[in-house]
């Protein structure tokens, strides 16, 4: 990717370069009921997925501890991706308890230690038309070592992250509940204008100019002490970091709201701060040249707290944790 003509070297300081390297191959991948061989989980160029964006995914990581390796809210995730196949009539073919424990054996299998999770359903190979419902499901599970997704300069000095022009999807159109490919195009081209504009990360405002997420993050910020972030009825991916997040902070004593926010509001926080599974809690630094400045007491508070908890230290939170 070139850098951009007014940020020199902004790729490298944000430590970006790392999402973007090859994936790193592990020995095997669960596909179907089966673990195969990496270079040999592969579909047919007619899969339906391909055409159509007929699938549903999950993004999860599991973390070094103690006590073994753990995932983090591994059964809320698959049971999020449950109900993302009800919603596309995906008959999975298993049950919650048979994926969690399908993410486990991938783990196992690869000796992997802290990894990323990403398991996925979609419609393959066998019909072509825009009814998915005949053609038939199939699913994989996929693991593999990933550092944050933002970089850990942006995890420690914050991110510049600025607006994007795209608009994100709406609860009737390509409905953020259901965690689809499809729903990632917007996604996409979101960060591909951040990328071109020098900026880390997207936020996406609604087509009412409601502020709701990042690319692939929630969006929090903070006002006079208190916590504030968009409700899902404003069009956002129920996050299970933001869940994770609202209830620490709930449990330290801040007070945290779920309203509606507009972009101004960004302008004059006192702090602001994205997460998700791949990019964990990450402080913002401005937003549309806007300083918010360097990460505040709430956000390195929370951020710090997270970490400990998936690292098994906080026995408060250990029920997160699930062992591989
Ligand atoms: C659009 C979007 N919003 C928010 C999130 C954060 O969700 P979670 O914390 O469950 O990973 C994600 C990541 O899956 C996402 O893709």
């Amino acid at each position: 990717m070139d850098e951009h003509p007014e940020r020199p070297g902004y790729l490298a300081r944000l430590g970006r370069g790392s999402t973007m390297a090859a994936l790193p191959k592990v020995d095997k991948i669960w596909m179907d009921g089966e673990l195969v061989d990496w270079d040999k989980a592969q579909v047919h160029v007619l899969t339906h997925a391909l055409h159509y964006g007929s699938g549903i995914f999950e993004g999860i990581r599991c973390y070094s501890t103690d006590s073994g390796s753990a995932v983090f809210r591994l059964t809320e995730h698959m049971e999020r991706f449950e109900r993302s196949a009800k919603m596309l009539l995906m008959d999975l073919g298993y049950t919650v308890d048979e994926m969690v424990e399908a993410v486990k054996e991938t783990i196992r299998v690869n000796r992997l230690d802290s990894c990323y999770i990403r398991p996925i359903a979609f419609r393959g190979y066998g019909v072509m038309g825009l009814d998915p419902l005949p053609a038939p499901v199939q699913m994989s599970i996929a693991a593999w070592s990933w550092d944050s997704f933002l970089g850990q300069e942006a995890l420690a000095k914050g991110m510049d992250v600025g607006v994007s022009s795209w608009r994100q999807r709406t609860v009737n159109a390509n409905p953020p509940a259901i965690k689809a490919t499809a729903n990632y195009m917007n996604s996409s081209l979101a960060r591909i204008e951040a990328n071109k504009h020098g900026y880390a990360e997207a936020i996406l405002l609604n087509e009412e100019g409601k502020v709701c997420e990042g690319t692939g993050e929630n969006i929090f910020i903070v006002k006079k002490g208190v916590i504030y972030t968009p409700p899902v009825s404003d069009g956002i991916l129920e996050g299970i970091t933001r869940d994770s997040l609202m209830t620490i902070g709930r449990d330290k004593g801040i007070e945290v709201v779920e309203r509606s926010m507009v972009r101004t509001e960004l302008y004059s926080a006192d702090e602001v701060f994205m997460c998700g599974s791949a990019a964990e809690v990450v402080p913002v630094r401005s937003v549309d040249g806007r300083e918010v400045g360097d990460p505040g007491p709430i956000t390195l508070d929370l951020q710090k707290t997270f970490f400990d908890v998936v690292a098994g230290r906080v026995p408060e939170y250990s029920a997160w944790l699930e062992y591989v």
